[in-house]
C-alpha cells in the first residue's frame, strides 16, 4: 500500500520512520480552519470558472464544513500517514462525500495552499495581537496620566541624572510600543496577498480566477509571480522581526520592573497575584512575571535567526525544508500573545511609591543641571557655570547635603552670582516643571502627550 494521495508512481511503501520524520500533521492541524476556509474560495471559484458544476461545489463545501464540525468536535483523527494537515482534510472530505471530493485539488498545489493557509492563519493571529497590544497600551497610558506629577529619578549609566516623572518615564515605554504596533501592521500589509492559484511553481493551466479567490479570503489581491508565490516566506520573517523588536522592548521594561520591586530601589509595588514565594527563604516575593517575560526574549530572537537561516540558501521554488518555518512560527506567536496578555493584566496594577521615589530624586544632585542653567540665565558662561555647580557638589558630598539643602550664603561661596531665587529651581518639582516643552516631563506636558496618545489608539 502506498499514500493514498500521491502513491501512484510508487512501487512500495515509505519507511515508517520517514513517514514520520518527513510529516509535519503533528503541528500544522492548527491550520484547519484556514485551511478549510481556503479549499472553500477555491472551490467557488471552480464553479465560478465552470470547472466544477454547482452540485459539486455545494457537495464540497457542505463536505468540508462537517469535517471542521469533527475537527472542532474532537472526532476527526489525524493521521501521520497523510503527512500533513491538507492531505489529512481531503482525505476526510472524500471520506465523507465520495468521489467528488477527490475533484477539490484541481488547479492547486499544497504549494500554494500552504503558502495560503500560512498567511491567513497569522492574519487572523496580528489581529488578536493588535488587539491585545492596544489593551496594554491603553492601561499603560492611563497609568502614566495618573501618575504625571509624580516625581522620580531619571538615570544615565543607572546613575542619578535629572529629576522626571513616573508617568513620563512610562510613555516612554508606550513610544516603543507605538513603533512596534506600527511594524505589525505594516507585516500585515504585506502579508495580505493571495498565493492560492500559483499552484506547485508555474500557475495552473485551467481558467482560474485569481482575482475571486483573493477576495473571497479577504486578501487585498492575488501575489504577482507564482515561483515567488510558493517560496515566500518574507511575512513569517518579518512578524518575527516585529515580535523580536517587541520582547526586546518588554525586556527592558522588565529589567526595570525587576530593579524597582527590588528592596534597594522599592519604587514600586506588584500585587501578589503577579508574584511567587521561595520555596526555602519565607520573607521572598519575586517578580516573576516580568523575569520570565525578559527570558522569553532570548527564544523568539532564536525564532527569527532559525527563519532567516532556513531560508537563506534555498533555491526557487518551494522546497521541503519550508515546513520547518511553522514552528518557529506558531511558538513565537503563541509566547508573544502569553507576554501581552501578562503585562496588558500586569501594568495598570502597578503601584507606584510616590514618597520613596521622592526621596530617591531628593539624592544624587539631581538638581545640579538647573543650577548651572540658573547660572547661565545670570548671564555666566555654561562651561564656567558647569565648573561653579561641580564644586558646589564635591562641598555637598563632602557635607552629606543636597543641593537645596544648602544655604544662601552656603552656595553663595561658589558664585556671587546666587541670590534668593535659587531655591525655585533647586527643586524637584521646580525642575521638572520647568521642562516645559513637547516630550518635556512637565507634568503638564506628560497630561497632553498622555492625551494624544490615548487619541492615537482611539482612532484604530
Ligand atoms: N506540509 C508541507 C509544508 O508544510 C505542505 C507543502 C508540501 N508540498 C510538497 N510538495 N511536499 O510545507
Amino acid at each position: 500500500a502506498t499514500n493514498q494521495q500521491w502513491g501512484g508512481r510508487f512501487s512500495e511503501a515509505t519507511d515508517a520512520f520517514v513517514q514520520r520524520f518527513t510529516a509535519s500533521v503533528q503541528f500544522d492541524q492548527r491550520m484547519y480552519k484556514q485551511d478549510i476556509q481556503g479549499s472553500i474560495a477555491h472551490a467557488t471559484m471552480l464553479a465560478e470558472a465552470g470547472v466544477l458544476s454547482e452540485d459539486e461545489r455545494d457537495a464540497i463545501i457542505q463536505g468540508l464544513k462537517t469535517v471542521q464540525g469533527d475537527i472542532e468536535a474532537g472526532r476527526f483523527d489525524w493521521s501521520i500517514p497523510l503527512e500533513d494537515v491538507h492531505m489529512n482534510i481531503e482525505s476526510a472530505l472524500t471520506k465523507a462525500i465520495g468521489i467528488t471530493g477527490k475533484k477539490l485539488h484541481t488547479g492547486r498545489s499544497r504549494n500554494d495552499q500552504v503558502a495560503t493557509d500560512i498567511r491567513l492563519w497569522l492574519r487572523d493571529e496580528i489581529d488578536l495581537i493588535s488587539t491585545e497590544m492596544n489593551r496594554l497600551q491603553d492601561g499603560l497610558i492611563k497609568l502614566a496620566a495618573s501618575e504625571a506629577d509624580t516625581i522620580m529619578p531619571g538615570f544615565t549609566h543607572l546613575q542619578t541624572a535629572q529629576p522626571v516623572t513616573f508617568g513620563h518615564h512610562l510613555l516612554a515605554w508606550n513610544e516603543m510600543l507605538e513603533r512596534d504596533f506600527g511594524r505589525l501592521q505594516d507585516c500585515r500589509k504585506r502579508l495580505n496577498q493571495s498565493p492560492l492559484g500559483a499552484a506547485a511553481l508555474a500557475g495552473t493551466s485551467y481558467a482560474i480566477q485569481r482575482d475571486m479567490t483573493a477576495s473571497l479570503l479577504g486578501f487585498s489581491k492575488p501575489t504577482e509571480n507564482s515561483l515567488d508565490s510558493v517560496s515566500d516566506r518574507d511575512f513569517a520573517i518579518e512578524f518575527c522581526a516585529f515580535a523580536s523588536l517587541l520582547l526586546t522592548h518588554m525586556s527592558r521594561m522588565s529589567e526595570e520592573l525587576v530593579l524597582w520591586t527590588s528592596a534597594q530601589f522599592n519604587f514600586i509595588d506588584l500585587p501578589d497575584r503577579f508574584c511567587t514565594g521561595s520555596s526555602i527563604m519565607p520573607q521572598k516575593k519575586n517578580p516573576d512575571v516580568p523575569e520570565l517575560v525578559r527570558g522569553k526574549t532570548g527564544r523568539v530572537n532564536g525564532h527569527l535567526i532559525s527563519l532567516l537561516t532556513l531560508m537563506k540558501s534555498q533555491p526557487l521554488a518551494y522546497n521541503k525544508d519550508n515546513q520547518e518555518d511553522k514552528e518557529p512560527l506558531f511558538d513565537a506567536v503563541d509566547t508573544v500573545k502569553d507576554c501581552l496578555r501578562a503585562f496588558a493584566d500586569m501594568v495598570p496594577a502597578i503601584e507606584a511609591k510616590s514618597e520613596v521615589m521622592l526621596e530617591a530624586a531628593k539624592r544624587g544632585f539631581s538638581t545640579a543641571t538647573d543650577l548651572a542653567d540658573y547660572l547661565v540665565c545670570k548671564g555666566v558662561p555654561f562651561r564656567d557655570a558647569h565648573e561653579i555647580v561641580g564644586k558646589s557638589v564635591a562641598y555637598g558630598l563632602e557635607n552629606d547635603k543636597d543641593l537645596s539643602e544648602m544655604s544662601l550664603s552656603e552656595l553663595q561661596q561658589f558664585s556671587d552670582q546666587i541670590s534668593d531665587d535659587v531655591f525655585e529651581v533647586l527643586t524637584l518639582e521646580g525642575s521638572v516643571a520647568a521642562r516645559n516643552h513637547i516630550g518635556g516631563t512637565a507634568p503638564n506636558q506628560v497630561r497632553e502627550a498622555a492625551k494624544r496618545a490615548l487619541a492615537l489608539l482611539a482612532e484604530r
